[in-house]
């Protein structure tokens, strides 16, 4: 399948990368183009084969797979002016959270779904968070499917639960970084352990960690119970934990959720009276 991405900043670059070294694409079925052109050509200089265009609608017309990988208010202008280039038997795929696919839909004359990547996808793990238009068929579902899941976990997610989903799935390696590095600097501040190897010790436990996950060995609740022996260490940490960070997830999803909404009203306008 000939695929093209529109825009290869972070995650544009992470998907040509997904796609290549799972070799779910050969470089020579990617077209590329971006904005500031080197970006682009770097690609094409990392994978000798993936073409690199001057205007989105040359990769559109060249593509049977688009993926739109811009900013949210970068969409509406990319969409407006590629408008009458569409064909119908193409699939287009949004990798963005705050504009919705029926949104979409009103200004691409062809299927569209939307992908929200993460960057754990670049280690060909993790999940890929799915939402199709209305108008997509069975078969372009089943395509899409089977090339997520060659670099990552497919999980479709309704509209209404994109934000939760983006928060844990594309945020968390992020907020995950920030709670790591909180632990290795307490670790460091409070006792004597070096920077490099309180580093070392977490960064080993969490790949640990993620096997057992990936493994299903234990639950999050079962691998808890086990290493919180009765009147041993783990507890009396858990303890402060439990005291001091109890409700901060409450406040981290109220407060991404009044910024999606704030994004969402930005976006609207834009795509408010183009039916
Ligand atoms: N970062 C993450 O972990 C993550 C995860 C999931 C989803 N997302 C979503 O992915 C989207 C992109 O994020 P990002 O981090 O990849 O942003 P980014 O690095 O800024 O990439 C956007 C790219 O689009 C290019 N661009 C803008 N307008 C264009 C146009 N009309 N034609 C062609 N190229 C154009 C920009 O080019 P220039 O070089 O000229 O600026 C830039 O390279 C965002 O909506 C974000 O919410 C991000």
């Amino acid at each position: 399948m000939k695929i093209g991405v529109i825009g290869t900043g972070n995650m544009g670059s992470l998907i040509v990368d997904a796609l290549i070294q799972s070799k779910s694409a050969r470089p020579k079925n990617i077209s590329v183009m971006n904005r500031t052109e080197k970006k682009a050509l770097d690609l094409a200089r990392k994978y000798r084969g993936l073409t690199v265009h001057h205007s989105a609608a040359e990769v559109i017309r060249r593509s049977a797979l688009v993926f739109l990988c811009v900013k949210p208010l970068q969409f509406f202008p990319l969409l407006q002016s590629v408008r009458g280039v569409w064909r119908t038997d193409q699939l287009a795929v949004s990798i963005t959270s705050p504009v919705a696919v029926e949104q979409l839909e009103k200004l691409i004359l062809c299927p569209a779904a939307r992908v929200v990547p993460s960057i754990v996808n670049q280690a060909l793990a993790g999940s890929t968070l799915v939402t199709f238009g209305t108008s997509i068929n069975e078969h372009m579902k089943n395509k899409l499917w089977h090339l997520l899941e060659h670099f990552s976990h497919p999980i479709e997610i309704a509209e209404e639960n994109i934000r939760a989903a983006s928060d844990l799935s594309s945020c968390g390696p992020a907020f995950l970084s920030f709670l790591l590095e909180k632990l290795v600097d307490g670790a460091v501040q409070s006792t004597g352990i070096s920077q490099k190897q309180a580093m070392e010790l977490t960064a080993e436990m969490v790949i640990g960690f993620g096997k057992l996950l990936e493994r299903k060995t234990y639950t999050l609740d079962e691998l808890r119970k086990k290493v919180t022996v009765k009147g041993g260490v783990t507890g009396v940490g858990l303890n402060v934990l439990n005291h001091e960070c109890s409700t901060v997830f409450e406040h981290l999803f109220e407060e991404t959720q009044k910024k999606f909404l704030e994004d969402h009203l930005a976006v609207d306008p834009f795509f408010n009276g183009t039916d």
